[in-house]
């Protein structure tokens, strides 16, 4: 899915991510969190929406908003720095290596994910596209990212260790911790490429059904998955009392709602996107989530 866009987005995370003006220690562990690998998901679904909304110009709306979908990688980024810190879930193994905090200590590891979060909204506002959409797409990502969004869904799921919560509970806090960013990637990239209002809503609801079927997959992941392939630790989640889908609905029933939202969310696309090449990547995504590895 990522494929070439994915080598795109780490040539450009990489050469535009200087170090000037950063002192040293936290640059280092800024770039050493962002350009680690990872499957570039949020920023490629971004470029994939914008791009089958101008089929004919794919090239330039790339280079275009490629400043945005950096800025997303780095939000991602953060949260990710953030969430495995000891207070948070406690891992050691992110992107196949030392999480942040283990390779340069909790207080710089904080301060990469301050850093990358705000350093973020300053590349986004970099983007080429007109002054009022780049307006909206920015307020939007920004509640995404907040406390209404993932930040918010972060604490809910902290509230909900070691409890078990009801069904309905599971799905907000997913929809906060993990749809919002995906959703809104999905959205921003419709809104920046010059899509319709039926192309922003069928961009809605694939988000919203391709992030529930994103988290199902990585809880599952943590249950069947071994941490060579994931690159970060497994079995970890059962033993930290998370709320999660296999721990709430046993695995079966976990992998067939995936299987369920991952056909929604390519469903979600008829109509609105026309075959061509980029809807055609984002079905396909879409079909073969449930299916993932790392
Ligand atoms: C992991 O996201 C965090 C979740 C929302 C489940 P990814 O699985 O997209 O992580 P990277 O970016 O590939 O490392
Ligand atoms: C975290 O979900 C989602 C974020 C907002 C970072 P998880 O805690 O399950 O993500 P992993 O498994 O550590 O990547
Ligand atoms: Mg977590
Ligand atoms: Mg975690
Ligand atoms: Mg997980």
């Amino acid at each position: 899915m990522a494929d070439l866009l994915r080598d795109q987005i780490n040539a450009y995370l990489e050469q535009t991510f200087l170090d000037g003006g950063i002192p040293p220690r936290l640059s280092e562990a800024m770039r050493y969190s962002l350009l680690a690998g990872g499957k570039r998901l949020r920023p490629a679904l971004f470029l994939r929406f914008a791009r089958a909304c101008a089929p004919e110009k794919a090239e330039k709306v790339t280079g275009d908003l490629m400043p945005f979908a950096a800025g997303i990688e780095m939000v991602h980024t953060y949260s990710l720095i953030h969430d495995d810190l000891p207070a948070m879930d406690d891992d050691d193994l992110r992107r196949g290596r030392p999480t942040c905090h283990r390779a340069f200590g909790e207080a710089t590891a904080i301060l990469a994910g301050d850093a990358l979060l705000t350093d973020a909204f300053g590349f986004m506002a970099r983007a080429a596209a007109p002054a009022e959409d780049l307006l909206r797409a920015l307020h939007s990502f920004a509640d995404a990212a907040g406390s209404a969004g993932m930040a918010g869904g972060q604490e809910l799921d902290l509230e909900a260790e070691g409890k078990r919560i009801p069904l309905e509970e599971l799905i907000v806090l997913n929809a906060k911790k993990t749809g919002a960013l995906l959703r809104c990637s999905c959205e921003c990239g419709v809104l920046l490429g010059g899509g319709t209002s039926a192309q922003r809503e069928a961009s809605r609801i694939f988000g919203s059904e391709f992030g529930i079927a994103f988290q199902i997959t990585d809880d599952i992941l943590d249950v069947t998955g071994d941490a060579e392939t994931v690159g970060k630790e497994v079995r970890h989640d059962a033993e930290s009392g998370k709320a999660t889908w296999p721990s709430l609905l046993g695995l079966e029933e976990a992998r067939r709602l995936a299987i369920a939202h991952c056909s929604n969310a390519a469903a979600a696309l008829d109509g609105a996107f026309p075959p061509g090449r980029d809807a055609d990547l984002l079905r396909a995504a879409a079909q073969s989530l449930a299916d993932r590895t790392h």
